[in-house]
């Protein structure tokens, strides 16, 4: 049986104090839920501030992106074990906004994986086609191509997916149940024929305008385990309200 999983990407928002309001609150208000793995991934500039908030309560803290090399002459960037030592537990791996506006690429995504398991890092990794593949009736194969190249010579230990459609992204329109399933299930498949039986136990999270109102038809999917919120983890009581939608199929 999968655990479900609820991650919020708090994504280029928020003041440090307004991170620790946040997460202050979120630990008051689900800190204790039992049954279910709850992430938060601020901005690399709050982590430290949010580890200390939720010290003390079973949510976990995540980073939205990472660099593959240990360490070095790499302006701007985080690497895994930077990441660790700043208390985090899971990272986001190929975000379609880093896909989109930061040129993330299968090699790249494939890079990333193996630098965060390897320092112990759970890693969510995202997939997702855009409205244009959706419309031309591409969206499996491009899902596949960016399962095929993102997980190349990647075991499954501490292996999350996230399936993100981009034209569901920030944009109110969210996924059907039955066409988020329909790509859970196939991403299910293709994980199957890869990793056998140990595939029934890698969750595969929706994100894509999840809110409060539609989690709960959403993770009554056979193979939906949990979501990756955006905007709605931005707020205490949205949040919480997510976490425990999601967990009414167990
Ligand atoms: P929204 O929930 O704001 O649509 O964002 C989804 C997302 O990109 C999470 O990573």
């Amino acid at each position: 049986m999968r655990r479900p999983y609820v991650a919020g990407n708090w994504k280029m928002h928020g003041t440090v104090r307004e991170a620790a309001e946040l997460a202050g609150g979120l630990a008051a208000q689900i800190g204790q839920i039992d049954n279910i793995d709850v992430a938060l991934c601020p901005p690399y500039t709050a982590l430290s501030t949010v580890s200390e908030a939720i010290r003390g309560s079973r949510l976990r803290l995540g980073a939205q992106d990472l660099h593959w090399e240990k360490s070095g002459a790499f302006t701007g960037e985080v690497s895994a074990g930077m990441l660790v030592d700043a208390g985090c537990h899971c990272v986001i791996i190929g975000h379609s906004e880093r896909r989109q506006f930061f040129g993330e690429t299968e090699e790249s995504v494939n890079r990333k994986l193996k630098s965060a398991v390897a320092a112990g890092l759970e890693a969510i990794v995202c997939v997702g086609e855009t409205l244009v593949e959706r419309e031309g009736g591409s969206t499996l194969g491009v899902v596949e191509r960016q399962l095929a190249g993102g997980l190349e010579g990647a075991g499954c230990d501490l292996l999350t997916i996230a399936y993100e459609p981009v034209w569901a992204i920030g944009t109110g329109k969210v996924a059907s149940p039955e066409q988020a399933q329909e790509v859970h299930g196939f991403i299910r498949a293709w994980l199957g024929r890869r990793y056998g039986a140990a595939a029934g136990g890698i969750r595969i999270l929706y994100g894509g305008s999840v809110k409060p109102d539609n989690i709960v038809s959403l993770s009554a999917q056979p193979d939906i385990d949990g979501a990756l919120v955006g905007g709605a983890s931005l707020k205490v009581d949205s949040f919480s309200d997510i976490v425990r939608g999601s967990l009414k199929r167990i």
